[in-house]
């Protein structure tokens, strides 16, 4: 029977030609090289999920050669044979460290041999599962995820792509709810047409009405020419309501009335037009806790929450901190220096132990930013603003910076006024709805029931 050998890429740098010395590698296709570049040429060709490195030079012009090659293949488990003259050099020792899989001292003893070999074996299998972790997610539309409850999720979201019925996503922020919408339209049978999302949150009241449902000409001052609403570009796709609970409650009688009816008015029209829509809603507040409080129809929940999907926290899910971080590096690292090979341990354990309020989101951009900041080869959990278990704020944008001052800014009101919540919107100068609205926006769990009258 025919077996098929693992192959191995064996570069050989040696200063001495005379007293080469090439060790045999029994049961692998090894393809022996003596130069950086051949060493490219064969990977170019074939792929190898093992290196062996035998380097007996520690020249600076020598270690960054290797260092290149190595951090252009970074799917490749690399192995260093070296001597003890080799392992004084402290830039040596900090190369292995940080960008190969392990090392064996040469001359071999007939102990070491053996380890040689079962290194060997042990960095390929931790290569392919590397590699494996890739493969089965690729095709989510994008979405990682390799915990029990992203497989549930992936699941779900096949099922409910395969009807036409309203899906709620609910979830906090960051978790994944756009991009969970995308993937339900990308699976259904509306795939060819277009999908519009549309933020409840971010259009002004006033605007809400003919964004959505559009006007006719001569509909309102300033109304030249008829206008298509949302509803009606979604025609035959998909629309996407994110932030619901955000909408305007004069608003949601008319979203529930197409809804029931499949059919709209535009503004200033009176001709009843039919659009065959599917509606996808996204909210991250509580809509049952919003019914309860008078701010969201519950005849609206019910049409909006026929089926209902719940991305779960980043801590929540096992094992994905870690492939998700090691994805994020690999989509973003060529925005930093060439040489970034990946997360040290501390790293990989810092982020194991936070919490992820802001859950994907700011997993990206802690990962981003310590892209950027990595000055070593390694990132640190200084990097990832993680350092000794206390997380600094990764403000990348205005509305994250906005954002932050405004959660600082209700949490001193609040504490002021002694949790009394109309005299903390006067001191901030909102409403009281709009306080409230905020809070849950921002999941500030102040006890609010000791004012609310
Ligand atoms: N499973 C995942 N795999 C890959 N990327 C993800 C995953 N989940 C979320 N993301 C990415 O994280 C970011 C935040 O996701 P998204 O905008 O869908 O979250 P959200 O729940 O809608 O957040 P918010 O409530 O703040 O609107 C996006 O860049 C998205 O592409
Ligand atoms: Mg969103």
């Amino acid at each position: 029977m025919e077996s098929r050998l693992r192959p191995v890429l064996y570069i050989i740098i040696q200063n001495n030609k005379d007293a080469e010395q090439v060790i045999s590698i029994p049961g692998w296709d090894v393809k022996e090289v003596r130069s950086i570049e051949s060493a490219q040429a064969c990977i170019a060709t074939q792929q190898y999920d093992v290196g062996l490195i035998q380097l007996e030079e520690t020249s600076g012009k020598m270690l960054q050669a290797m260092e290149t090659l190595i951090t252009q293949h970074r799917a490749i488990e690399w192995v260093v044979l070296t001597n003890e003259a080799c392992l004084q050099q402290t830039p040596f020792c900090k190369f292995i460290r940080e960008t190969c899989y392990d090392y064996v001292t040469l001359p071999l003893s007939d102990s070491e041999y053996t380890r040689l070999l079962f290194t060997l074996g042990h960095a390929y299998g931790m290569a392919r599962l590397t590699q494996d972790d890739g493969e089965s997610t690729d095709d989510e539309y994008e979405m990682v995820g390799c915990s029990p409850s992203m497989m549930k999720l992936f699941g779900a979201i096949r099922r409910v792509a395969s009807v036409d019925a309203s899906v709620l996503i609910c979830g906090e922020s960051g978790t994944g709810k756009e991009l969970i919408a995308h993937a339900i339209h990308e699976r259904s049978s509306r795939a060819s047409m277009p999908f519009v999302a549309v933020n409840c949150g971010a259009i002004p009241e006033n605007l809400i009405q003919s964004e959505l449902f559009g006007y006719e000409k001569g509909a309102f001052t300033g109304a030249n020419k008829q206008k298509l609403g949302q509803i009606e570009v979604a025609s035959g796709g998909t629309l996407f309501l994110d932030e619901v609970g955000d909408l305007p409650y004069d608003m949601q009688v008319n979203l529930l009335r197409f809804l029931q009816e499949q059919v709209i008015q535009r503004l200033g029209g009176n001709e009843e037009i039919c659009v065959d829509v599917r509606v996808l809603a996204a909210t991250n507040i509580d809509l049952d806790a919003a019914v309860k409080q008078g701010r969201f129809r519950e005849d609206l929940l019910y049409r909006l929450n026929v089926l209902q999907l719940s991305p779960p926290a980043l801590r929540d899910r096992e094992g994905d901190i870690e492939v998700m971080a090691r994805f994020f590096f690999d989509r973003f690292v060529s925005e930093g220096q060439a040489r970034l090979k990946g997360f040290s341990q501390q790293a990989l354990l810092a982020m194991q132990q936070y919490s992820w309020p802001g859950n994907v989101r700011e997993l990206i951009n802690r990962v981003r930013r310590a892209i950027v900041m990595c000055d070593g080869r390694l990132i640190t959990p200084e990097d990832l603003g993680l350092a000794d278990g206390v997380a600094t704020e990764v403000i990348t944008s205005l509305e994250d910076a906005r954002e932050l001052a405004e959660k600082e800014a209700i949490t001193h009101a609040v504490q002021y006024c002694r949790h009394n919540m109309t005299q903390s919107a006067k001191l901030l100068g909102v409403s009281r709805v709009t306080l409230y609205r905020m809070m849950e926006k921002y999941s500030l769990g102040l006890s609010m029931e000791t004012s609310v009258k």
